[in-house]
């Protein structure tokens, strides 16, 4: 099919809920996307930090067909490898915790909303969480996502949240009352304009839920499996969270999210109280053990780290030559640079030059590069970034 047949059909069959661009993806390797008509992209923001590993990474791939042809769905009142061996991962590289297993970042945030109510007392509803938030579009999540844009049209959405502007310890204190049974929060919040929690906050709001008797939850959907250059995000601050929640990344490029909670607060989740049809079936197990080790083998980590760096470093430098960038922020290769104006119209730019790159909070262009893109790849996406940013 062409590009033009493709967007037809779009047009006749598919639900226009998203600002789609005119292009159709048929191909994918690492860094780069082919469209229908050959031209190839280089790509910063790999299916919205979804393809942590860029595009199709042979290992993924080989694990998908593998399983493919043993085993693709059973039901959950059975047991699973792929699911056990993945939960050993996590468990291992995090805190100990023990893993649910869903399909998405509002279906773990849902759920973990849940288990903070079954895991305190009775009587313990409400929640405090962020200016600037983004926790997804289900009705707890968008309610959890303290951006009025996101609550429009779906009124009154659910009672019980607060919202405390981030890095303000104070304002939360203030929210918190003998109702409250937990507080959710990004260790650096992702469509909110890549804002990191400092971690004299993220210690503050440990401190406050440990005294009060309150479930501190993560959402390390955007921050978890390696993209900030440790495995989790919370590694980074040394804050340990009593739930955090994954998703994105951690299937190399298919759906699976997860909860993954402290036992002590995992024990509350009982047959009856919380399900998944789909949740940890053995094809996205299986995806998301081949990312893990993906990860590990080729030394991710580190790469992410040093690459981060770098990528920040040269941001940082060309604010010499163009003064409306008003900041360069984020971790590993989780990084925002903030503009003293909209970016929609640079992200068209590059996107016309072959590359793709994402404006979040109308002023911050985010980029969430493969954990494996090369120097040269790098070199080769700021070169087009900078041209463009020529032409403001
Ligand atoms: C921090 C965070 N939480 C939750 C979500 C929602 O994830 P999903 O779209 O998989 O439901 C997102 C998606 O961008 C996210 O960035």
């Amino acid at each position: 099919m062409t590009s033009n047949e493709t967007i037809k059909l779009y047009e006749k069959y598919v639900i226009s809920n998203y600002t789609r661009l005119p292009i159709v993806f048929v191909r994918g390797e690492g860094s780069r996307l082919w469209n229908a008509e050959g031209r190839c992209y280089l790509d910063l923001f790999p299916g919205w930090g979804v393809d942590g590993l860029g595009h199709c990474h042979p290992r993924v791939v080989e694990a998908i067909r593998a399983q493919a042809g043993k085993l693709l769905h059973v039901a959950n009142n059975y047991y699973m490898e792929p699911q056990g061996e993945l939960a050993r991962l996590i468990a291992q590289r995090s805190f100990g915790g023990k893993s649910f297993f869903c399909n998405s970042g509002a279906e773990a945030n849902e759920g973990a909303l849940k288990l903070a109510r079954l895991a305190t007392p009775p009587g313990k509803h409400k929640f405090v969480t962020f200016t600037n938030s983004f926790h997804g579009r289900t009705l707890a999540a968008i309610s959890a996502t303290a951006q009025p844009k996101y609550h429009r049209g779906f009124e009154p959405i659910f009672p019980g949240f607060s919202y405390a502007p981030l890095n303000d310890l104070a304002a939360v204190e203030k929210l918190v009352d003998d109702e409250t049974c937990g507080i959710m929060v990004e260790p650096i919040q992702g469509e909110g304009g890549v804002n990191i929690a400092s971690d004299d906050f993220l210690r503050g709001l440990r401190a406050l839920c440990d005294r009060r008797g309150m479930i501190l939850i993560f959402d390390e959907v955007q921050t978890g499996c390696g993209r900030t250059g440790k495995w989790f995000g919370y590694q980074q601050s040394g804050v340990t969270p009593d739930i955090m929640t994954l998703a994105k990344a951690l299937g190399g490029g298919v759906a699976i999210g997860a909860l993954v909670a402290k036992p002590e607060v995992a024990a509350k989740l009982v047959p009856g109280t919380h399900a998944s049809t789909f949740g940890g079936n053995p094809l996205a197990c299986a995806a998301a053990i081949a990312t893990f080790q993906a990860i590990e083998e080729e030394g991710l980590l580190d790469h992410v780290t040093q690459i981060g760096e770098y990528i920040q470093g040269r941001l940082t430098a060309l604010r010499s030559k163009f003064d409306f960038i008003r900041d360069v922020r984020g971790k590993g290769v989780m990084i925002g640079m903030e503009l003293a104006h909209p970016g929609a119209k640079l992200v068209e730019r590059c996107l016309a030059a072959g590359l793709l790159i994402n404006c979040t909070h109308d002023t911050v262009i985010r980029m969430l590069p493969a954990m494996n893109i090369t120097r040269g790849e790098v070199d080769e996406a700021l070169g087009i970034l900078e041209k463009g940013m020529g032409e403001e």
